[in-house]
């Protein structure tokens, strides 16, 4: 993949003429961090795993332990991961525009060890736990198989969405409402496949925003973008925050 990608003159005029700019961000932004996507072929989770027994609740109920060991070990892969140069130009790119709302479906919290502040949790948190029964957050022995809440002594879960599951309603809300209102929206990283985020995008163009995507592959909805720059996200964002800057690409 060629390390110079060069982003459009009139898209870099739009993001620097929003006066909201909203980015919703998928696996992708975080692979080059090592950390695994779901639907790459060969590398993406989807690929070795089956989401039904590993990611959802009745998967949890039927075999926690099961669960459990799959999420410590992801769990224990994020922690060694590091923002890559996409999580930190979208830091940078925060403090260049009005206002920006980012939207993450990725439970790996590197956005904010890359500075970025409010980030949007679409998906959840892979390091909270929650109880199972109440929903409440709580902490939990990290070097448990299987932990338990400590006020009720149920089972307790990791935070994240499941199939099935719905999103946290003040996440949701944040979404939507920045969806609507923005006058640029991002897409980075994602496949777009899987709703409710993946109809952002369409909510964003129909209330008027430019709508663009990064990815390293193209997507269904990469035609109905205004602008889809195939390109590695570590790559093509720090060349989004120089053009915006008025520098060149790095060569
Ligand atoms: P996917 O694995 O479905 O898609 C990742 C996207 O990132 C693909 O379109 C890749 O082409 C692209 N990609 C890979 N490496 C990239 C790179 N270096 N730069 C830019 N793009 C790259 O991941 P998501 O779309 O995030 O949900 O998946 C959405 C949801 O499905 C996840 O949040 C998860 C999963 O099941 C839950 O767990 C609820």
């Amino acid at each position: 993949m060629s390390a110079n990608v060069a982003i459009p003159s009139d898209m870099v005029e739009a993001i620097r003429d929003a006066r909201h700019l909203c980015v919703l961000t998928g696996a992708g932004i975080s692979a080059e961090s090592g950390v695994p996507t779901f639907r790459d072929a060969h590398t993406g989770l989807w690929s070795q795993y089956r989401p039904q027994d590993l990611a959802t609740a009745d998967a949890f109920l039927r075999d926690p332990e099961l669960v459990w060991r799959w999420y410590h070990w992801r769990q224990n892969l994020i922690a060694k991961a590091e923002p890559n140069p996409a999580h930190l130009a979208l830091a940078r790119l925060e403090a260049m525009v009005p206002r920006l709302t980012l939207i993450t479906q990725n439970v790996d919290g590197l956005h904010q060890r890359a500075g970025s502040t409010e980030v949007t949790e679409f998906h959840g948190n892979i390091f909270v736990n929650r109880c199972f029964i109440e929903g409440l957050e709580i902490e939990c022995d990290k070097d448990t198989a299987v932990p338990t809440c400590p006020a009720c002594g149920g089972l307790a879960r990791p935070g994240v969405v499941w199939f099935g599951e719905t999103i946290p309603e003040v996440a949701l809300d944040t979404a939507l409402t920045a969806a609507r209102d923005c006058d640029f929206f991002l897409s980075i990283g994602t496949s777009s496949l899987v709703y409710p985020a993946a109809g952002l995008a369409d909510l964003a163009r129909e209330a008027g925003a430019v709508v663009a995507e990064i990815n390293s592959q193209t997507t269904d909805l990469a035609c109905s973008y205004n602008f889809a720059i195939q390109a590695q996200a570590g790559v093509a964002l720090p060349a989004l925050v120089n053009s915006l800057l008025g520098h060149r690409a790095a060569l």
